[in-house]
């Protein structure tokens, strides 16, 4: 089954928008199998948005991503890479389609409120960089 790599930004934690989040998920019928609170250090960050490294946001995107805690999760169902992507909406709110978590959330690309891996490689990655193999559960979905 296909796993991705989902986090509330410290901006999205700060506006009390986990639950709104957790619930679309939910609803849509994926399964959380890994979820914690963390303070990542701008290092990690670094790490983890390693392909950004040319881009003039870069710094500011990781010190902005280590001010505050991040709601680090794991989901898992069907073809999860892709739809929690359309879910997301475009990495900018404004181009977002109403009906998606940015689109009905935000408007500032810089506080965008939510990450999701954008391939199934970097999911593997990104899973691998905040997870341990014993933090992620497997269990049945509801018969
Ligand atoms: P995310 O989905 O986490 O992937 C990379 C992040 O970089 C993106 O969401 C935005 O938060 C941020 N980002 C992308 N483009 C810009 C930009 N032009 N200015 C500032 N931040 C950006």
């Amino acid at each position: 089954m296909e796993r991705t790599f989902i986090a509330v930004k410290p901006d999205g934690i700060q506006r009390g928008l986990c639950g709104e989040i957790i619930k679309r998920f939910e609803q849509r019928g994926f399964r959380l199998v890994a979820c914690k609170m963390i303070q990542a250090s701008e290092e990690h960050m670094k790490t983890h948005y390693a392909d950004l490294k040319e881009t003039p946001f870069y710094g500011g995107l990781c010190k902005y991503m280590a001010s505050g805690p991040i709601l680090a999760m794991v989901w898992e169902g069907r073809s999860i890479v892709k739809l929690a992507r359309m879910m997301l909406g475009e990495t900018n709110p404004a181009e977002s389609k109403p009906g998606s978590i940015r689109g009905d959330l935000c408007i500032d690309i810089g506080r965008n409120v939510i990450h999701g891996s954008d391939t199934v490689e970097n999911a593997k990655r990104e899973i691998d960089l905040w997870f341990k193999a014993d933090e992620m559960l497997d269990y049945a979905p509801c018969a």
